[in-house]
């Protein structure tokens, strides 16, 4: 299995990033990583996407650094120079999907309906964002979709933060949350990246707890 994609399942959150200034990519890459999370995905919603990207590969070579947001095949191949070891999408792109599978680079396409799972499995994913979680119904939604491609994990993304994390992870559907809780906007900008590095702690907390409480529920109903 891909290692980038092997961390993501592991560590099963990724912090989804934006940052104004490349200037911010490496104290932000150093907060993830002492908060236990070695995985950014770094929007292309910015201009300074593409050259934070090559920062953290450069000064973190081990984080796992991907790119999100990457609505044209244009962003997927610059993220893809810059060193991105995976793609997200908001949506699904045909184009985007064949040049990431052409590179051997992971790729996440947003899927929020049937007709575009069907085309994920076309394509042989395994793996899809579901964005934007909260405003496409949440865990019922995924639940309700599970159901006819028993093939498929998902990975939610927007309205996903440390209150609602716990119920996301109990569902073994869940490949993986994304989200900016742990990196804000306005905790990047303003600096604070103790802060950063706190939230980071407390979201890979939550997640070995579940990780831990579904492993007893698979051994209870086995027993
Ligand atoms: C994304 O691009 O995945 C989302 O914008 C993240 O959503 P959030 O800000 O609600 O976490």
């Amino acid at each position: 299995m891909d290692q980038a994609v092997k961390l993501i399942g592991e560590k099963q959150i990724v912090p989804v990033i934006k940052l104004d200034e490349a200037a911010a990519a490496v104290p932000l890459a150093c907060a993830l990583t002492d908060g236990g999370l070695p995985v950014a995905e770094i929007t292309f919603r910015t201009k300074a996407a593409a050259e934070s990207i090559r920062r953290i590969r450069e000064a973190y070579p081990d984080l796992i650094c991907g790119a999100g947001t990457v609505v044209t095949l244009a962003q997927a191949r610059e993220a893809k120079e810059a060193g991105a070891r995976f793609l997200v999408c908001p949506g699904f792109s045909q184009e985007i999907v064949a040049y990431a599978q052409e590179q051997g680079l992971p790729v996440f396409p947003g899927c929020c309906t049937p007709t575009d799972l069907v085309k994920a499995v076309a394509c042989g994913l395994q793996i899809v964002k579901f964005f934007p979680a909260k405003q496409y119904g949440g865990l019922d939604t995924i639940r309700a979709l599970s159901a006819p491609f028993p093939g498929l994990s998902f990975m939610p993304t927007g309205g996903i933060h440390a209150e609602n994390l716990r119920e996301y992870l109990l569902n073994d559907r869940i490949y993986a949350c994304g989200g900016s809780w742990m990196a804000p906007d306005s905790l990047i900008r303003e600096g604070r990246f103790a802060e950063i590095e706190e939230r980071t702690r407390e979201a890979v907390r939550l997640a070995g707890q579940v990780q831990a409480e579904r492993k007893a529920r698979r051994k209870e109903a086995v027993s």
